[in-house]
């Protein structure tokens, strides 16, 4: 059964897509791997040259037993496949409270899937939904890229807070700074006050904010296959082995 890892955060605009694609294309150097674009906008679709229409869309996805496997495409990379975004996504909650039980609704979508890869990471869209919580019950590691600034350590707060309260326990979630600007005493300062706390979430890696990431959109690719020897780069294949240490001893 593949292990799910979630790339999520309520905030929008923080690298979710971006570390998602990164982490995929990483991640499927070691085992069969699916990227699933769960948000309608569909950035990491057109970050892997994926059209974003689902013939039927989620309603046929839910409804058509075999559907959810003929939907995936493969990718310009061995080994990793996406399940790309629709704009019915849009309508998930709907779909959702359909189901007989919403709870396990994500995780029953993708099951025949999670049989069939070693990997399932996961591209969310920023909100706070029934979906992106059923989502949650399904997943083994929810990765929360953070930007070091005051408000987005509030959410993470928040979010880690909503998730002991209202979700499963055996979720682990770890965080990472993203987007981070050396230049920026304040991101300097909450860089290092979180990173040495004892038992902190986050990792030690941070993402730098760097013009090498944003060019994704122009090549439409995971910055290691255009910029392999780029700091930011560097930066994601050393955050991906911390991950791949916590994946490591999953149950
Ligand atoms: N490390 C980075 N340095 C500079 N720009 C970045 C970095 N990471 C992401 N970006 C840029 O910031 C914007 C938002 O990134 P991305 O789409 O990955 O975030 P997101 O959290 O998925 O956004 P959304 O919430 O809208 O889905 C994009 O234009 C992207 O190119
Ligand atoms: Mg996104």
């Amino acid at each position: 059964m593949a292990k799910i890892i979630a790339v999520y955060n309520i905030k929008g605009g923080v690298g979710k897509s971006s570390s998602a694609v990164n982490f995929a294309y990483l991640c499927a150097q070691k085992g069969k791997t699916l990227l699933w674009d769960m948000d309608p906008q569909g950035a990491s679709s057109f970050y892997l040259k994926s059209k974003t229409d689902i013939k039927g869309g989620l309603k046929a996805m839910v409804k058509e037993k075999g559907r959810v496997v003929a939907v995936v495409k493969s990718t310009a990379y061995e080994n990793l496949d996406i399940l790309p975004a629709d704009y019915s996504y849009r309508q998930m909650d709907i779909e959702l409270h359909k189901a007989r039980s919403p709870k396990q609704f994500i995780g029953k979508l993708l099951k025949p899937l999670a049989k069939a890869y070693d990997y399932i990471i996961v591209d969310c869209p920023p909100n706070l939904t029934q979906s992106t919580e059923s989502l949650l019950n399904a997943t083994d590691l929810l990765l929360i890229p953070t930007i070091p600034t005051v408000l987005s350590i509030r959410t993470l707060k928040q979010l880690r807070e909503h998730i002991r309260k209202e979700l499963k326990t055996t979720i682990k979630v770890r965080a990472f700074f993203s987007m981070m600007d050396r230049r920026k005493k304040m991101h300097d300062e909450i860089y290092h006050e979180y990173c040495e706390k004892k038992n902190t979430i986050f990792f030690k890696t941070l993402i730098p904010y760097a013009s090498a990431v944003e060019k994704m959109g122009l090549h439409q690719a995971p910055l290691a296959t255009f910029e392999r020897s780029s700091p930011a780069n560097k930066a994601y294949v050393a955050l991906w082995e911390e991950i791949d240490k916590v994946l490591g001893k999953l149950k």
